[in-house]
């Protein structure tokens, strides 16, 4: 969709963007020339993320995101471009202008939406026919009550092969929309069938109480053991988490995120409504910050067989630093909580949830069981490696109360572990300030800078610099490219990249167009946006002027001749020491 120049400048001109950011991330240092904040986009422990009320854009030296408002809403709230438009907008209390793409667009998105209920519905009320006997049977013996299955909106997909497009096709749907929503699938031979058949249907919901997706399960021991929506204009399967939609209303903070979707129905049954679970891919950062926004603890229940220890290790690791607390289940007994329900009662469930462990009782409880702690071999190798648990905890009085307890539960001194962790403690620090040097390092022989998107920025780190400068200026003093038209041209330029941002600024200065950010969103990626808000921090940074472009200009044309540009990339970590003091201010 195309805005208007002029409305793209009057939107952002309405959004405040350190209110906007404020909302996600404590912005320090508020009222001074350039606030910074924890950027909430990666996590880190000293901000970097700087906000710049001239340009009103942010940029993340830390992990390379920048934009303005609309990017910064499409990223953190993971809206596409007029998604994130329209969202601002009403926050102002701006009228989104109307376009027929965007119209198009979103009609697609109603069409899917409505589609999916349609089947939910159909589902639902097939479960209950007399063909869903079978499926009704299943539920019985997973001692599922009516109103949990109405509450969850579960259903049946008969055994058939078109019972769900027959249905479909007369409420006039086409085949090729209902193939692009994943409810039908194309044959090799050219004809169209259900994409669920024979199974119990799960309808995933998001939370604003649209059927996305379904996950189906079979009724039998038959393989593949569930069937998933995959991605469609309504779905992405790596951000979803299922029956987030009940759990946000219904927790005190707190969630428990389970394997799969029967576990969270039991435990909902139960009385366990801040369940939740992922939706049958690897836990993702995507799921875990959607999550943080609900929750500010976590509790992970998965199944305690190997892969479920398995998949509670690879989550621990993934949540090393969210921003929410960690506990985690040990379930004995039972193989996953919907069995432990069953065979145990919800009373013993909830003890289980009372005592789940912290991230550091897990990690001690792992290291225990790998040793034979009743032998002196066993002890030590326990005690060693639980040192290095314990030096992990910043809290000095949560780590002194597992200090004295590993003192009672192996009979060594307080004093003798208190100096051991104290000895980690140091190690580790060290190896934290030899990493940021490493850090450090990089970033010289990166060219001073994050990531950047220019792939031949390492090749010509001089010219690179000497050409952001020159953009950065350009960005900030469009006449430049008139005062300086007899030396700057787009020849002058070495990398590929940066000549390709030269030629669109220029036309854009020409025509006389805006050069508000906002005006590159619809047609830069975030990469771009990145780009150019990074150029825009440069700008805000450098002392330009007329004179340092043209001494850029310069150093671009005696790079240009220079057959080789010296090679960064291969010095030796000496002569980046040499470099990097040298660079120190
Ligand atoms: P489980 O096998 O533990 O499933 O897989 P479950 O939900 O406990 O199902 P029951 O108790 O056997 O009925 C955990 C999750 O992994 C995904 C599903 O999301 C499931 O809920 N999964 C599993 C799939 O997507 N496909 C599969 O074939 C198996
Ligand atoms: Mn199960």
């Amino acid at each position: 969709m195309r805005f208007s120049d002029e409305f793209l400048t009057e939107l952002r001109s309405r959004v405040d963007i350190e209110e906007l950011v404020g909302r996600y991330t404590e912005i320090r240092h508020r009222g001074s020339r350039t606030p910074v904040a924890l950027c909430p986009f990666h996590t880190e422990k000293t901000p970097s993320f700087v906000i710049y009320r001239e340009n009103q854009s942010y940029y993340c030296f830390g992990c390379g995101a920048g934009g303005d408002a609309i990017t910064f809403v499409k990223n953190i709230e993971r809206l596409d471009y007029v998604e994130a438009v329209r969202y601002l907008c009403e926050r102002v209390g701006m009228n989104m202008p109307m376009d027929p793409v965007d119209d198009q667009y979103n009609k697609l998105r109603r069409r899917c939406f409505e589609a999916n209920r349609e089947a939910a519905k159909f589902f639902y009320s097939r479960l209950l026919s007399e063909e869903g006997a079978p499926a009704r049977e299943y539920l019985k013996k997973r001692r599922l009550t009516d109103e949990t299955v109405k509450h969850f909106g579960l259903g049946y997909a008969p055994d058939r092969w078109d019972s769900l497009l027959k249905y479909l096709r007369s409420k006039g749907y086409r085949d090729d929309e209902l193939v692009s929503f994943d409810l039908a699938r194309k044959t090799s031979r050219g004809g169209t069938i259900d994409a669920f058949r024979n199974r119990l249907m799960f309808p995933i919901i998001d939370l604003r109480g649209n059927v996305i997706a379904f996950g189906g399960r079979v009724l039998d021991d038959s393989k593949p053991k569930y069937l998933n929506t995959s991605d469609t204009v309504v779905y992405k399967k790596s951000q979803g988490v299922y029956a987030l939609n009940f759990a946000k209303n219904n927790n005190d903070g707190r969630l428990i995120l389970c394997e799969g979707y029967m576990d969270v129905i039991a435990m909902h049954q139960a009385g366990f409504t801040n369940a939740v679970a992922g939706l049958g891919t690897a836990f993702t950062q995507e799921q875990i910050s959607l999550l943080s926004r609900y929750c500010t603890e976590l509790t992970l229940c998965f199944d305690s067989d190997e892969a479920g220890v398995k998949a509670t290790n690879r989550a621990l690791k993934m949540l090393e630093h969210a921003p929410m607390k960690l506990r985690v289940m040990h379930l004995d007994g039972g193989k996953d909580p919907d069995e432990i329900i069953k065979t145990q009662g919800k009373e013993r469930m909830d003890q289980i949830i009372g005592s789940a462990m912290n991230d550091t009782e897990f990690a001690l409880d792992r290291i225990r069981k790998k040793y034979d702690t009743a032998t002196e071999d066993g002890k030590l190798n326990y005690m060693n490696e639980a040192v290095e648990v314990l030096a992990e905890i910043g809290n000095e009085i949560e780590r002194d109360l597992y200090t004295s307890r590993l003192a009672s539960e192996t009979g060594i001194e307080k004093q003798a572990l208190e100096a051991q962790i104290s000895k980690a403690r140091r190690a580790r620090g060290r190896k934290q300030k030899q990493k940021e040097f490493e850090n450090a390092l990089e970033i010289v022989r990166e060219g001073s800078d994050v990531k950047s998107p220019n792939p031949q920025k390492r090749q010509f780190r001089r010219a690179c610099a000497a050409e952001e400068i020159i953009l950065a200026s350009l960005l900030k003093h469009p006449d430049y490219l008139r005062k300086l038209k007899d030396k700057l041209s787009e020849d002058v330029f070495v990398t590929d990249y940066n000549k390709r941002y030269f030629r669109d600024l220029s036309s854009r200065i020409r025509e006389g167009r805006s050069l508000d950010l906002s005006v590159f969103n619809e047609t830069g990626d975030n990469e771009e946006m990145a780009y150019l808000s990074y150029l825009l921090a440069k700008g805000d940074s450098l002392a330009d002027s007329l004179t340092e472009c043209e001494q850029c200009i310069q150093t671009l044309l005696s790079e240009k001749t220079k057959a080789d540009a010296p090679n960064v990339g291969k010095m030796s970590n000496d002569e980046f020491r040499a470099l990097f003091r040298k660079n120190k201010p």
